[in-house]
C-alpha cells in the first residue's frame, strides 16, 4: 500500500483520532505500527502525519446509483442529524476535502444547515461536485417552497439535488393542550407532492423523493404523480431490513437510502454476534460489515459521524467490505431480523399510522 506523507494542520484531538485509526488500518493491511514512524523528515510526528486513511479512501471509487431520472447519486453520503454546530462544519469539511465524500444528507429540522454550508465552503470542493439532499419538515407541507428557500439560504446554495418529503407535522414539535403531537390529519399528501414537482419545474431542485413512506403512503401519491419519487429514505439496517418494502420499491424504480445504517446512537449492532463473526472471518470491522451489507444490496448509505477516523472508516472500507461479503454472509445478515432480532431505533411518537410493519403501538 502506498503511504502518503502529508503536512497536516490538525487539532490535537483530530490528530489523536487519526493516529489511532491509522494504527488499526495499518494492522488490518499487514503493516506494523512501526511504519507510521518512517517519516520523510525527523523523528517527530508533526508537522508530518503519514495518513494511510487518505490513501485507502482516495484510492477507492465509491459507486454511484442511477436514479429513475438519470441523475447519479454517490452511494455513500455523510449523515448530519444530531451533528452539533461546532462539530458538523469540521466533519463536513473533513469528509469532502480529506476523505472524498461527495454526498451530504441534511434537513431543515436538523437545525445545522448553516454550519453544513460553512463546511462545504471551507472544504474548497465546488458546489457542483457535491450531491446535497435536504428534507421538507412536516409543518411545511402547505408551504413547500418556503421551507426549501430557508434551506437554500441556510446552506448558502441556489439549488438542492434532492429534497425529501418526510411524513409528519411539527413547527418543530407542536403539541395539543393534551401534550399529544398536533397533526393535521386532513392534509392530503398528493398536494405536497404537487408542490414538490413544482420545485423541479422551477429548477430549484434536480430530483425529488420521499422519506419514511410505507407502501400504503406511496400509493396515496403515485396515482396522480407526474414525477415518480427518485428515492425513499428509510430506516434500514440488519435489524430492520424491510425486505418486502424494498422489493416493492425496486419494482417501482425507486432507489432506497438507508438512514441509521449503523443502528443510530449507542447502537447494539456493532456487538451483534453474527456481525462480529463475519467481521472476524474477513478481518474487517463490524461497521464495515453493517455498511458493506447495504452497499452490496445497492442501497445508498448515510452513516453519520463527527469523528474523523469514523468518517474515513465509513467510506472506503465500507465499499471494500461490500466486495468481500459473500452470498452466505448476505443471507445470514438478511435473516437476522426474522430470527428474532427485528428492531427499529427511530420511532418518534407520531399519532399517525405510517403504515409500516414492526412499528410500536401509536400513543393513546
Ligand atoms: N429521514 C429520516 O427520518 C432520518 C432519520 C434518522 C436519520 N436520518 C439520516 O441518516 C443519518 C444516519 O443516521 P443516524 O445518525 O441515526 O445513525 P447512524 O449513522 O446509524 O449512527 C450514527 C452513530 O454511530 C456513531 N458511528 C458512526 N460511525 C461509526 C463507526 N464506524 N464506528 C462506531 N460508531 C460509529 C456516531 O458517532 P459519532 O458521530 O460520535 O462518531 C453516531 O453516534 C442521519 O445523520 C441523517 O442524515 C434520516
Amino acid at each position: 500500500m502506498a503511504l502518503l506523507a502529508r503536512q497536516v494542520v490538525a487539532s490535537e484531538k483530530w490528530r489523536r483520532e487519526l493516529t489511532k485509526e491509522a494504527g488499526r488500518a495499518l494492522r488490518r493491511t499487514g503493516h506494523g505500527v512501526g511504519s507510521l514512524h518512517k517519516q520523510p523528515q525527523g523523528p517527530k510526528w508533526l508537522p508530518y502525519l503519514i495518513d494511510p486513511l487518505e490513501s485507502i479512501a482516495m484510492s477507492i471509487e465509491v459507486p454511484k446509483i442511477k436514479l429513475n431520472n438519470g441523475v447519479e447519486i454517490p452511494a455513500v453520503g455523510l449523515g448530519t442529524w444530531q451533528s452539533k454546530a461546532g462539530e458538523v462544519e469540521k466533519a463536513v469539511e473533513y469528509a469532502l476535502k480529506e476523505v472524498g465524500y461527495r454526498h451530504l444528507d441534511c434537513a431543515w429540522a436538523y437545525g445545522n444547515e448553516k454550519e453544513v454550508g460553512d463546511g462545504i465552503r471551507a472544504s474548497g470542493v465546488p458546489r457542483s461536485e457535491v450531491f446535497i439532499t435536504s428534507k421538507l419538515w412536516g409543518t411545511w407541507h402547505n408551504r413547500v417552497e418556503e421551507c426549501l428557500d430557508q434551506t437554500l439560504t441556510n446552506l448558502g446554495t441556489d439549488y438542492i439535488d434532492l429534497p425529501l418529503n418526510p411524513k409528519g407535522n411539527h413547527p418543530v414539535f407542536p403539541t395539543l393542550p393534551s401534550g399529544k403531537r398536533d397533526v393535521y390529519h386532513e392534509w392530503d399528501l398528493k398536494d405536497t407532492w404537487k408542490q414538490m414537482e413544482e420545485l423541479v419545474k422551477k429548477g430549484k431542485v434536480k430530483s425529488i423523493g420521499v422519506s419514511n413512506f410505507s407502501e400504503a403512503k406511496l400509493e396515496l401519491i403515485l396515482p396522480t404523480a407526474t414525477i415518480i419519487p427518485a428515492v425513499n429514505q428509510l430506516e434500514i439496517h440488519v435489524y430492520n431490513p424491510q425486505h418486502k418494502l424494498l422489493k416493492y420499491l425496486k419494482d417501482k424504480g425507486i432507489a432506497v437510502e438507508a438512514y441509521s445504517p449503523l443502528g443510530s446512537t449507542n447502537s447494539p449492532l456493532f456487538t451483534d454476534d453474527v456481525v462480529v463473526s463475519i467481521a472476524s472471518k474477513h478481518s474487517i470491522q463490524p461497521s464495515d460489515v453493517l455498511l458493506g451489507y447495504l452497499l452490496a444490496k445497492d442501497i445508498i448509505i448515510l452513516p453519520k459521524s463527527v469523528t474523523p477516523a469514523r468518517i474515513a472508516a465509513n467510506f472506503g472500507p465500507a465499499v471494500t467490505a461490500a466486495k468481500k461479503l459473500d452470498t452466505a454472509d448476505i443471507e445470514q445478515l438478511d435473516g437476522l431480523a426474522a430470527a428474532g432480532k427485528q428492531k427499529r431505533f427511530i420511532t418518534p411518537p407520531w399519532p399517525v399510522d405510517l403504515g409500516f410493519d414492526n412499528w410500536p403501538p401509536l400513543p393513546a
